[in-house]
């Protein structure tokens, strides 16, 4: 299978999301990534559920739809009502992850894990079999244009691994600091999906940029 690429809108034009969206739509993009952020699980405030209700109503592609914030459960249904095809919650926010994770399938969503930098891929050995994707996190979440961690290539490959090893089909999703050189390597380790938000949006040609992600 080819591996997709989830454009994060937090590098988007927020005064002009409607030609970002429309560029998203009409390029090789397979999903839109967005983020949401409380000022509390990570030190930053993006923007929450009006916004990507609006932009769903817009996206002619699945939204994946990644929350930085704690106590994600109690949103569960106000996500659903915005438009999310799918829902990434932190291991690290949530407590009783089995059931959060229970609950959001209910919902009618595709449900992810997002793993921080520090957090071992070996953690979801007793979770995987109920997740449609895991995020390995390449920076420390909460702003997009950092630099890549090159530790990600080995959770990549590991929890590649272990996906497998149980005949499971897991998406692994990779987000932070991607671009054509992360890019090239992460997909070779195992990567299905490549969020990229500095890449597309500060590049000259977003369209293109896309679609040398796409053809890596
Ligand atoms: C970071 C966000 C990312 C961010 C990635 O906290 O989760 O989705 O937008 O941005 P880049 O691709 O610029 O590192
Ligand atoms: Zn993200």
């Amino acid at each position: 299978m080819h591996h997709k690429i989830a454009p994060s809108l937090l590098s988007a034009d927020f005064l002009n999301l409607q030609a970002d969206i429309e560029m998203v739509n009409n390029s090789e993009a397979d999903w839109f990534h967005c983020d949401v952020m409380d000022g509390t699980f990570v030190p930053n405030i993006s923007f929450g559920f009006p916004i990507i209700k609006q932009i769903s109503k817009m996206a002619k592609k699945p939204l994946d739809v990644h929350l930085m914030i704690v106590n994600p459960d109690q949103y569960i249904p106000v996500v659903k009502d915005a438009g999310a095809y799918m829902m990434n919650v932190h291991y690290e926010a949530c407590v009783h992850l089995h059931r959060t994770i229970a609950a959001i399938h209910d919902a009618g969503m595709k449900a992810a894990v997002t793993l921080n930098p520090h957090t071992p891929v070996c953690l979801l050995e007793d979770i995987l079999q109920d997740l449609d994707m895991v995020l390995l996190m390449s920076v420390n979440p909460g702003f997009g244009g950092q630099k890549f961690i090159e530790r990600t290539l080995d959770k990549v490959s590991c929890l590649k691994d272990m996906i497998v090893r149980r005949g499971l089909h897991t998406l692994i999703e990779v987000d932070g600091g991607v671009n054509l050189e992360t890019g090239k390597r992460l997909v070779d380790a195992g990567a299905d999906v490549l969020v990229a938000g500095n890449a597309v949006f500060a590049d000259a040609n977003p369209t293109e940029m896309i679609h040398k992600l796409k053809s890596l």
